[in-house]
């Protein structure tokens, strides 16, 4: 996910745009579908903090700074040794040790129960960059790939920017069959691949097994390939459900659905939000799929975190205690962010989705449009930034109808996020009554 420049210097297509091939003009980040990127720059250069309470609060990106103490600790313990190789070039898809505490650490997390082996595993620069090389893949200009909605806002881009596909926003009813409503959606509009994410961004809701088996049955019987993004896998704070990965599923599955499936499946995770890392770019790929793997062995090149940084997440990810210590504060203080902002809503009047995952709220603020249409929602968005405080709307998340907004409540303090809920509260108060 590209954020525009801090100086707000964002470009326009300007006097070189004709220089540019047609893909060229179209990277430009001045079309990023994301429209709330807008007011990050002159947010930036007055944040609130402890000491500057009137200061602006971002709760649009999707960022996790909650445990950064405990990694700077770690980090800050350096290298334990400096092998010779990480002064040369590593192995496309990643070096081999970083490959191995990988599968290592996610089958000991998020999938328990899974053989899962180093040669199934690329590590590139980020997940956003793992969707990129996945999609160049297994799909082609112009192909279709539907996604659940509401769905993650890059996504948009992550899609249409290198590969030139289109996303198919899919508006699915959870009190009816999952099967049916993709066989009539299918109908309609023959997508190749299929996204889901789990837990979800925005909603911050997990999957039940029963429907992730379902999309894994669906995608086989039809040939469609099937993603699933479990960049949160490891931030489920809530275990009212039971989160499992695709992988799971996968492993169980009775051995002719499996062939077809570990053609099919593709699970995408990583280090940028379980451990609020998203600069440091390391996003994984797991997949059984050999025609994809020897591709990336090869695309990796353009793609791969330096060394130093392999080397590093290697290090941190083979301390096992220090793996699950950090994982077990950073979900309390997850629970704990949540709990206070739920809170906060509940006294303001305010609802929302409960979520169970992720670093994500998804309220619902459809009373308080003036109309239901996406003009009122684009309305109320800008009063709310008006306040200093920048929210997702639910028309960058393809939300189905106006009036939804998405709370990204990990990356300021649970002071920050009570004084957003209280900024809007106090303005929606005295709206109602001038
Ligand atoms: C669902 C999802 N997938 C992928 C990404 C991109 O992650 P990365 O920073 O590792 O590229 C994000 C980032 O917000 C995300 O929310």
């Amino acid at each position: 996910m590209a954020i525009p420049c801090a100086n707000g210097d964002a470009p326009g297509l300007g006097a070189h745009a004709k220089s540019l091939s047609d893909r060229g003009k179209n990277a430009n980040v001045a079309l990023l579908p994301m429209t709330y990127f807008a007011p990050i720059a002159d947010m930036l250069k007055n944040l609130w903090t402890p000491g500057n309470r009137s200061g602006c609060l971002i709760l649009a990106v999707a960022e996790n700074r909650l445990s950064t103490d405990l990694l700077a600790q770690k980090l800050c313990g350096g290298l334990q040794t400096i092998p010779d190789d990480i002064y040369g070039y590593p192995l496309g898809r990643g070096m081999l040790r970083l490959r191995s505490s990988l599968a290592q650490y996610a089958q000991r997390t998020f999938m328990k129960g899974v053989q899962l082996h180093a040669d199934d595993i690329t590590v590139l620069a980020g997940c956003g960059c793992v969707l990129d090389l996945l999609l160049f893949c297994i799909a082609a200009d112009g192909d279709l790939v539907g996604i659940p909605a509401p769905y993650y806002p890059a996504f948009d881009n992550d899609l249409k920017v290198r590969c030139g596909l289109e996303p198919v926003p899919l508006y699915l009813d959870s009190s009816k069959p999952l099967s049916k409503q993709l066989d009539a959606m299918w109908d309609a509009r023959k997508f190749k691949v299929l996204i889901i994410t789990n837990p979800n961004n925005p909603t911050g809701e997990v999957i039940q097994r029963a429907t992730l088996l379902e999309y894994l049955h669906w995608c086989c019987r039809n040939g469609v390939h099937l993603v699933s993004d479990e960049i949160y896998a490891n931030s489920v704070f809530r275990k009212a459900e039971e989160s499992v990965s695709l992988a799971s599923l996968l492993e169980e599955s009775e051995p002719e659905l499996k062939l077809q499936a570990q053609a099919l499946c593709h699970i995408v995770f990583g280090l940028s939000k379980d451990w609020g890392i998203s600069g440091m770019r390391v996003g994984c790929l797991y997949t059984h799929n050999t025609a994809v793997t020897g591709a990336l062995d090869n695309l990796g090149y353009f793609a791969m975190p330096s060394t130093l940084i392999q080397e590093t997440a290697h290090q941190m990810l083979e301390d096992q205690d220090f793996v699950d210590s950090y994982i077990a504060e950073n979900l309390r203080r997850l629970d704990a962010s949540y709990s206070a902002l739920t809170g906060a809503l509940d006294t303001a009047g305010i609802p929302y989705t409960p979520a169970t995952g992720a670093i994500f709220l998804w309220i619902d603020m459809r009373k308080y449009v003036s109309e239901p249409t996406w003009q009122a929602e684009r309305q109320l968005w800008q009063e709310i930034v008006d306040l200093g405080v920048l929210l997702t709307p639910g028309k960058d998340c393809h939300a189905q109808e106006p009036g939804f907004f998405r709370i990204c409540y990990a990356a300021v303090p649970t002071e920050g996020l009570v004084e957003a809920v209280r900024r809007i509260h106090a303005h929606l108060q005295q709206r109602s009554t001038s």
